[in-house]
């Protein structure tokens, strides 16, 4: 096994806040460790493209507290090509890449996985999406900052529904997994919270909101996951509503505000551990592989383990918001 010299580094999918903060760790660790290392732009599409630049420390000054993505980021539907991905793997060589670390969601990493397979080019993933739905980690970078986004959203609107006792419904994003929606429902004190992982009818919702307010509860907001499906919580109001026509309801759709703004000190944090251990992982001949947090201890995790693994419901966190929602 050759010893790796040149890491390149890119994001991929939807951007999530600390993603900076990552590509940051990735350039100053590889230098640390006296490689060299190149930013790839917008993800697979700028591997295909040759938009790949060699980045020195200071290039990653001033971005550990920024939302998005210095090396932008693309969802990479032209890596499905093999010929694509010849290029890519033939444009990496020519500037003498010899291992990656793509950041980015489950999408990210199926993509690395099928080119590692391909072309056996070292990589280790970096766990980077808001929604903290990828196994062989506890937290993926970006999903605390926009959980407590959400969070925010959600007391703000709880001060306008006490003023006017309306009904609200607040939907927050997350696709296949209700991280966010039940960890803000949580700290937001929802009265329901709906997440993919499992189903609930508009006579539960009802039957919910009604019990609260024969017991005085003065509040009422339900929070929503969207579940690939934004603008799913007006269909899901109006239901309630046609049979619960006795309160004003309202919708907030809370959408991509989750995914900007700066990173919580969490996610940096996380993101800086996480960078430092993909570089560190590969210079001591890893590949194939995810690194992430668990127990608080960095855990690397083969990428045939993570993909398609479906987010298990948090079924304690979804108990203790039912009862604390009485
Ligand atoms: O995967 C992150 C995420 O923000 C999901 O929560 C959401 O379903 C999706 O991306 C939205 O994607 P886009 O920004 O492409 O609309």
């Amino acid at each position: 096994m050759s010893e790796i010299k040149s890491i390149g580094v890119f994001t991929s999918g939807g951007d999530a806040p600390g993603m900076n903060a990552a590509i940051r760790a990735v350039v100053r660790s590889s230098i640390y460790h006296k490689r060299r290392v190149f930013g790839i732009y917008r993800g697979y599409e700028g591997m295909i493209r040759d938009q790949i630049e060699e980045l020195d420390a200071r290039s990653v000054n001033n971005i550990i507290h920024k939302g998005g993505t210095i090396l932008k980021s693309g969802r990479g539907e032209s890596f499905k090509d093999p010929e694509a991905r010849k290029k890519a793997f033939e444009n990496l060589k020519a500037k003498g890449v010899d291992g990656l670390v793509p950041i980015g969601g489950d999408g990210t990493l199926a993509g690395a996985k099928t080119f590692t397979d391909q072309f056996a080019l070292p990589l280790i993933c970096i766990p980077g999406t808001i929604d903290n739905d990828l196994h062989g980690t506890d937290y993926t970078i970006g999903y605390d900052t926009a959980t407590n986004t959400a969070v925010q959203a959600i007391d703000k609107i709880r001060d306008t529904a006490l003023s006017h006792n309306r009904l609200f419904f607040i939907e927050v994003m997350g696709r296949d997994c209700g991280a966010i929606a039940i960890n803000s429902g949580i700290a937001g004190g929802a009265i329901v919270t709906l997440v993919p992982e499992t189903q609930t009818t508009t006579d539960e919702i009802i039957e919910t909101i009604e019990t609260a307010s024969k017991n005085q509860k003065t509040s009422s907001l339900v929070v929503v996951a969207e579940a690939g499906n934004s603008g799913r919580t007006v269909e899901i109001a109006n239901a309630v509503k046609q049979k619960l026509s006795k309160y004003e309801t309202k919708v907030t759709i809370i959408g991509h505000l989750q995914r900007g703004g700066n990173p919580t000190y969490f996610d940096r944090v996380l993101a800086s551990k996480l960078g430092v251990a993909a570089v560190e992982g590969l210079i001591n001949g890893m590949s194939g592989a995810m690194v992430g947090i668990r127990n608080n201890k960095v855990a690397y995790t083969a990428l045939g383990e993570v993909i398609g693994q479906k987010p298990q419901p948090d079924e304690y966190a979804l108990r203790i918001a039912k009862i604390l929602a009485i």
